[in-house]
């Protein structure tokens, strides 16, 4: 059975094929640059953006595989959460290639793709409890199968990528700075007293970011000698001094174990009202943060659970996850009609 799976919920063009359960290929354009210019996705451009790739990508994926289109068993679509515009550019192609085709239909949940997405490495154990953290959203599920997904906590405010990106933004690193505050926050160790654990002191399992954004916020405009005057870039860090360099990695350190933190205490508490949990997934673009990854390795062999986590590359957007989540949907006897729309945000 061969699937195209294809991704234009934010600001990644994706395709990939995916037969059997294996990834054949994919291609992937990421529009980070063009963002970057603005300090974040600026949504009428990623719809034009994802209009003028997707084709020539899927174009790319056929000739390199020799695979012919009328080839494609089924059509998968990240149909939501994400940004509608970006959203429609895909649903359409997919409807088109569809309906040219013959090809089955089916639209994805972008979220349950980016934790199912592993499976086409390792097998998954059911149930699992899933720990999705990425740039829009920070949800935990209790996943029962490939196809039965329970959410059990989420964020009230900002999601954890966005704390990263904005933490990054509030220092002058480019967007998205996550990877910024990872890079830097490997080289000290955290003050675990600068930064508070937020929303802990309760009994929920929802999450709430935007008050330890604030606390960055206060620390910086303190110490305004931390924050680079202009955007930085890779020379901007490498010419610090070592005492500048130093505490500002202290920061990034001291924020990323905040969060890190946050998250483990988090899902503790959900392993602890879910029972006979196998395994822990985690996924997401913050799934690539090292903290966590370390983190949450010790985290899983303490509590005896199988931790499974993506590899860098799965973790941020891609098609492959959509493709393979949209094959285990599809075996699962589901498929959607041309009428299938968009759904930016919400239940999908
Ligand atoms: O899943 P993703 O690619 O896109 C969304 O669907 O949102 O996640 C992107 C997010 C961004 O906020 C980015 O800063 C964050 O993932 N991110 C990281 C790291 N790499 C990407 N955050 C922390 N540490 C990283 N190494
Ligand atoms: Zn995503």
């Amino acid at each position: 059975m061969l699937t195209l799976g294809i991704e234009t919920s934010c600001d990644e063009t994706a395709v990939a094929l995916v037969e059997d359960g294996k990834l054949l290929c994919e291609k992937l354009a990421t529009q980070i640059d063009v963002h970057a210019l603005f300090g974040g996705v600026v949504p009428e451009i990623a719809s034009r953006e994802h209009l003028r790739v997707l084709p020539c990508l899927f174009q790319e994926l056929l000739v390199e595989t020799g695979i012919l289109a009328s080839d494609i068993d089924n059509v998968a679509v990240a149909r939501g959460p994400g940004l509608l515009g970006s959203l429609l550019v895909g649903v359409s192609f997919a409807k088109g290639l569809s309906l040219a085709t013959g090809a089955t239909l089916i639209g994805v949940n972008h979220l349950w793709a980016h934790l199912l997405a592993p499976g086409l490495v390792e097998e998954l154990a059911f149930p699992a409890l899933g720990l999705l953290v990425s740039g829009g959203h920070t949800h935990t599920y209790l996943i029962s199968s490939p196809i039965e997904f329970e959410l059990l906590g989420r964020t009230l405010d900002d999601a954890a990528g966005e704390a990263f990106d904005k933490v990054a933004k509030l220092l002058n690193f480019p967007y998205p700075g996550g990877r910024f505050i990872d890079m830097l926050g490997h080289e000290a160790e955290p003050d675990t007293r600068l930064f508070p654990r937020p929303y802990i002191d309760n009994s929920s399992l929802d999450f709430s970011f935007s008050g330890l954004k604030t606390a960055v916020a206060q620390y910086v405009a303190s110490h305004p000698e931390l924050i680079f005057s202009e955007m930085a870039d890779t020379d901007a860090i490498e010419a610090l001094s070592s005492n500048e360099r130093h505490n500002l990695a202290t920061v990034c350190a001291s924020f990323n174990w905040s969060v890190v933190e946050t998250l483990k205490i988090k899902v503790e508490r959900a392993l602890q009202q879910t029972r006979r949990v196998k395994s822990l997934v985690i996924a997401g673009g913050v799934a690539a943060n090292t903290r966590l990854r370390n983190t949450m390795q010790e985290f899983a062999v303490k509590k005896s659970l199988q931790l499974t986590l993506p590899e860098l590359d799965l973790c941020t957007d891609n098609g492959a996850m959509v493709a393979y989540a949209g094959s285990l949907l599809i075996e699962a006897g589901y498929s959607h009609g041309l009428d299938i729309e968009a759904i930016p945000r919400g239940q999908v």
